[in-house]
C-alpha cells in the first residue's frame, strides 16, 4: 500500500480540485519574463489528467518571496500554462476574495485557472504544523469550495508553509503525477538501486556535500562517490592539497567544516574518488594540470582531462547514477567540459541515471543530454532536504493526510 492517496484514488468528474503546484522559476532580471519553464512543463501531466477526467481546477502556485525581485504576479505563468496546453488557463488576480470565490464556484468541469501568487499573504511562509495552518484564513475559506487538494509541488516539499501542508488537514488529499514520479525515482536510487550505485557530487555547496557523502556512504546508498566542482576543492583541501590563494579565498572553508571533511575521508576514503588534475585559466587559455602541481595563482576551474577519464571509467561499471552539481565553471565555455564528459559517461552508461539540481539541469540542456537522462528532478532545496535524509513536510502532510479517515466527497 502507497503511504500517500494518488489521483488513482479518486473519481474526479465534476469534482472542484485545488491543485497546489511549485511553478517558482527562474526569471529574466531585466525582462521579468520567464527564462526556464521546466517546472511549468513538469505539472502538465497532472493537469491535463484532472482536466481529462472531468475537474474543475484552481491551481495555488508561489513565484519568488516578497522583498525579492522575482517575487511577481502568475498572469505570465498561466499565460506559459494555456500556450502548452493549447486551452485557456485563466488567471485570477485573487486568492480567495470574491472574485476568486466567483471564479472557482463557476469553473465548468475540465477548465482549470490559476490564483494569485499565494505568497501576498503575510502568514504564507510561517513554519507550522498542518493542523495549525489548517486554522488560517487561508485554508478556511478555500477549503469548503473543494472536494479534493492535489499537491504536485516536489520543488516546495521542504517547506512547511501554509498552502503547502494546511490542506492537507482540511480536505481528502493526493500527490500529483510528479510528486510521484519526483519519489519514486528518489526512492530508486535511495532505497534499492542497481549496484553500484554511483553518487557523482558538484557545485558549490560543500558544506552540504560533506553531510551528504557521510551519510550515503554510511548507510551504503552509494558504493562510491566522486566529488567534482568546488565540492571536490574542499575535499582536495581537506586531504592536504594547497589549492592556491584564488581558489582558497572563494572555498572560504570554516575550521568545522575542514575537520568534518578530513572526518570522512578517514573515515570512508577509501569510497570517495577525487580529482586527479584539474584545469585553471591562463592568458585566456584552458590548461589542465596535476593536483600535485597546486598551488597556483589561478583559480581551479574544472576538473582535467585525466580526471574525466577516471570518472568515466567508474561511472561505465554503474548500475546507478546519481549527479548533482557541476564539476566547473559551466558558464565559461572552456570549463564547462568536465561536467559534459560526465554526463556523457552517465548516459550512454547501462546505468539508471538521476540529475538534480536546477543549475545542473540547466548545463545538460546545454549540452542537448538532458533528455537522456531516466530521471531529471525540479528539485533543489527539496532534493537536498532529502539528501541529507530529512523528512520533507509537504510528503509527511499527504502520509498523515493518507492515514486519516477522510472520506472522498
Ligand atoms: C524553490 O524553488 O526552492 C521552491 O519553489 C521553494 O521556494 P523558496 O526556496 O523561496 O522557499
Ligand atoms: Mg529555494
Amino acid at each position: 500500500m502507497a503511504d500517500f492517496n494518488t489521483l488513482d484514488d479518486f473519481d474526479f468528474n465534476s469534482k472542484s480540485v485545488l491543485l497546489r503546484v511549485d511553478i517558482n522559476c527562474p526569471l529574466n532580471q531585466k525582462t521579468l519574463e520567464v527564462e526556464d519553464d521546466n517546472r511549468i512543463r513538469q505539472v502538465l501531466p497532472t493537469l491535463k489528467e484532472l482536466l481529462s477526467k472531468g475537474a474543475k481546477v484552481a491551481i495555488l502556485a508561489h513565484q519568488g518571496r516578497p522583498g525579492d525581485w522575482d517575487f511577481v504576479p502568475l498572469d505570465k505563468h498561466a499565460q506559459i500554462l494555456t500556450s502548452l496546453l493549447g486551452k485557456e488557463v485563466r488567471y485570477v488576480d485573487d486568492i480567495f476574495g470574491e472574485e476568486a470565490v466567483t471564479a472557482i464556484r463557476s469553473l465548468p468541469p475540465g477548465e482549470a485557472i490559476v490564483l494569485k501568487n499565494v505568497r501576498e499573504l503575510p502568514y504564507e511562509q510561517d513554519k507550522k504544523t498542518m493542523e495549525e495552518h489548517a486554522k488560517s484564513e487561508l485554508v478556511v475559506k478555500l477549503a469548503p469550495l473543494f472536494d479534493v487538494f492535489v499537491n504536485d509541488a516536489f520543488g516546495a516539499a521542504h517547506r512547511p508553509h501554509c498552502s503547502l501542508i494546511g490542506f492537507a488537514a482540511a480536505l481528502p488529499s493526493a500527490a500529483g503525477r510528479l510528486m510521484e514520479k519526483e519519489l519514486q525515482a528518489l526512492k530508486t536510487v535511495f532505497e534499492n538501486p542497481a549496484r553500484p550505485s554511483v553518487f557523482i557530487l558538484g557545485g558549490a555547496k560543500f558544506s552540504e556535500s560533506i553531510k551528504v557523502v557521510d551519510r550515503v556512504l554510511g548507510k551504503r546508498i552509494a558504493d562510491w562517490v566522486i566529488l567534482v566542482g568546488v565540492t571536490g576543492n574542499a575535499f582536495l583541501k581537506a586531504r592536504g592539497v594547497k589549492l592556491g590563494e584564488p581558489s582558497e579565498k572563494f572555498l572560504e572553508m570554516t575550521p568545522e567544516d575542514l575537520e568534518a571533511a578530513k572526518k570522512v575521508l578517514l573515515e570512508k576514503g577509501e569510497r570517495i574518488i577525487l580529482p586527479l588534475d584539474v584545469a585553471i585559466e591562463i592568458d585566456c587559455r584552458r590548461r589542465d594540470i596535476l593536483v600535485g602541481d597546486l598551488p597556483q595563482d589561478h583559480p581551479v576551474l574544472d576538473i582535467g582531462k585525466g580526471s574525466m577519464d577516471k570518472f568515466a571509467r567508474v561511472i561505465n561499471g554503474a548500475g546507478t547514477v546519481f549527479m548533482s552539481g557541476p564539476a566547473g565553471m559551466v558558464e565559461k565555455d572552456l570549463f564547462g567540459e568536465g561536467t559534459k564528459e560526465l554526463m556523457l559517461a552517465a548516459t550512454s552508461s547501462r546505468a539508471y541515471t538521476v540529475l538534480g539540481g536546477g543549475h545542473t539541469a540547466g548545463a545538460a540542456e546545454k549540452f542537448k543530454l538532458l533528455k537522456k537522462f531516466s530521471y531529471v528532478s525540479t528539485g533543489g532545496g527539496a532534493l537536498e532536504t532529502y539528501l541529507l535524509g530529512k523528512p520533507l513536510p509537504v510528503v509527511e502532510a499527504l502520509k498523515a493526510a493518507h492515514g486519516r479517515k477522510c472520506p472522498p466527497k
